[in-house]
This record gives C-alpha cells, sequence and structure tokens, in this order.
C-alpha cells in the first residue's frame, strides 16, 4: 500500500517535474528511470529552500541529503547559508550531474557529493538531515536517525516516519496533477536525547532521594518520580526537543513544570522558570 502510494506520488510528482528541464545536456531526469531503492524525483527549489528553513540552518551546521539526486538540496543549503553539504547518490550519473550543478551554482568549494548507498555510508556528522525517499526507506533509516547526536533536525519532503510523530509539519503547497490534487506537504523531527530509564534526581521540592523512571518514546517520554516513604507520582506532558526536557508535576498540592537541558548521563534544570530551585539528575 505504502509502495503504491509511493509509486502515486512520484508519478504525480514526476508529472508536475516533466515541465521543468531537469538536468542539463548530459544527464537529464528522464534518463534517470532507476535510483537504487528509489527512481529520481527531484524536489522544486522553492520546496529545497524551505525545508532548509524548517531546519533553521545556521552557520556550522552540516547538511546531509540522503539520495541527493542532482544535488538540489546541498546546493541550496550551501548558497543560502554558506554551510558545508554532503550529498549522497547511489547513480553515478547523478553524482557527476549534481558535481556541475556545483560548479554552475559556484559552491563546490562547500558541497561534497559521494556515489554510495545511504544504508552503508556513515551520515553521522551530520546536524541536518533531509529526505525525500518514501515512507518505507525512511523508516528503515530511522534506527539510525534515532541514534544521531541530540538535536540533529531531520527534514522530510512529502513522507512521515510512521510511529515517529513529527516536531512540525508545514504545508508547501497544493498543485493539480493528472489524478487530482497533491499536498505537498514538509515534516520535521528533531532527534531526541536518550532518557530511558532510571536517574537519581536532587533538589525537587519535599522530595528527598528521589528517584525518576522515565519510559520514553521517541519525544514524549511517561514515569514516576519516586522518594522514599512517600507515594509515587506519575508526570505529565513530558517531551524532550533534542537535548532540552520538561515535564510537570505536583507535590504537597503544588504544581511544578521543570525545564533543563540533558547532557549525556546528567541533566540539569530549574523549577518553574525560578534559577534558585535548582534541579539535577544523573543517570543510575
Ligand atoms: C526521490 S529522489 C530525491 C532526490 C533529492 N534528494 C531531491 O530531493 O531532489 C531519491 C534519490 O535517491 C537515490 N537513491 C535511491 N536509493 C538509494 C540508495 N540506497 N543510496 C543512495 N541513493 C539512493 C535515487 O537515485 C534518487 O536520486
Amino acid at each position: 500500500m505504502r509502495f503504491l502510494t509511493l509509486i502515486t506520488v512520484s508519478i504525480s510528482l514526476l508529472t508536475g517535474c516533466a515541465l521543468h528541464n531537469y538536468g542539463d545536456d548530459q544527464f537529464q531526469l528522464r534518463m534517470a528511470a532507476h535510483g537504487k531503492d528509489i527512481m529520481w524525483v527531484p524536489t522544486r527549489i522553492d520546496t529545497a529552500t524551505q525545508m532548509l528553513a524548517l531546519a533553521q540552518v545556521k552557520s556550522g551546521d552540516i547538511v546531509y541529503d540522503l539520495g541527493s539526486g542532482d544535488g538540489v538540496i546541498p546546493i541550496q543549503a550551501a548558497k543560502r547559508y554558506g554551510v558545508r553539504a554532503v550529498g549522497i547518490e547511489y547513480n553515478p550519473d547523478l553524482v557527476a550531474l549534481s558535481k556541475r550543478n556545483a560548479i554552475r551554482e559556484n559552491v563546490q568549494n562547500l558541497v561534497t557529493f559521494k556515489q554510495g548507498d545511504i544504508f552503508v555510508e556513515d551520515f553521522s556528522s551530520a546536524t541536518v538531515l533531509t529526505l525525500f525517499l518514501g515512507e518505507n526507506l525512511n523508516l528503515r533509516l530511522m534506527p539510525t536517525i534515532l541514534k544521531m547526536k541530540p538535536g540533529t533536525r531531520v527534514v522530510s519532503n512529502t513522507f512521515r516516519m510512521e510511529s515517529w510523530v513529527p516536531d512540525q509539519e508545514v504545508s508547501v503547497r497544493s498543485s493539480e496533477t493528472t489524478i487530482g490534487t497533491l499536498n505537498e506537504t514538509i515534516y520535521l523531527w528533531i532527534v531526541p536525547a536518550n532518557i530511558d530509564g532510571s536517574w537519581e534526581f536532587a533538589g525537587l521540592p519535599n522530595l528527598d532521594k528521589t528517584t525518576i523512571r522515565f519510559i520514553q518514546k521517541k519525544q514524549f517520554f511517561d514515569g514516576t518520580i519516586n522518594s522514599s516513604g512517600k507515594r509515587s507520582i506519575a508526570f505529565e506532558d513530558g517531551r524532550i526537543r533534542g537535548e532540552g526536557i520538561r515535564f510537570d508535576f505536583e507535590s504537597n498540592g503544588k504544581r511544578y513544570s521543570f525545564n533543563g537541558q540533558v547532557n549525556g548521563s546528567q541533566i540539569k534544570g530549574t523549577l518553574n522558570g525560578d534559577p534558585k530551585l535548582l534541579v539535577t539528575g544523573k543517570r543510575l
């Protein structure tokens, strides 16, 4: 079913793309029917720029596009933000086209195009990852993506990752195609720090020797605060955004909001925005 959706979307996007002259005098879109796991369907330049804006690309970022086609996303990243960008592409003709495109846009010093398989090549140094691959391939990449550095921004054109709710989604365009209206949406995920497990916390009000058990599901978490001799407290709205962590709880009839930062096996933050109410945690 998903595959069928992908083919349908690909065909409809291609129908739109066919109006444009993608490629150059040596290699054009119609020659690239076969990628490895998915064929080449180009992201339009304006969608590429919106994807980079959604990722909030900034100086110092390293942008990787997985399955980089003609290189439009890495080239736009270098051109608009002056950042280093890498494309990994299986089809050697597309790698060669990307390199020619980079020279034409005068960003050849900032971009690298690598011929290779996205399921083999290392992209762990990316701070921004862009995808236009289909939901199945996104899903296959998901375990690797979740192990990337917390805070890495992942933007996908059109396709979601089934069990990972996006942190943000933006509808970029709807276009009329031969099969009806196609709504193009881009999705953003921020790789969450891993907090799953038990932590010892200090500084929570009226709660000595506190152990917190976090049960993490991607950027969300549940769990309980356990303090010796007291009833365990369930917290609410547990949320991680990169290294940022927040949750709410009630103790002695008073509500608290914790906001902090995860740094490996340490968590530091404050309650109710009060710098005097400092809370620290360490992984057990
Ligand atoms: C839908 S196109 C997207 C191209 C580009 N990212 C863009 O947004 O314009 C997918 C690209 O992935 C490439 N591809 C497919 N499977 C691949 C794999 N296993 N490793 C590397 N590239 C792959 C295809 O050749 C194709 O160029």
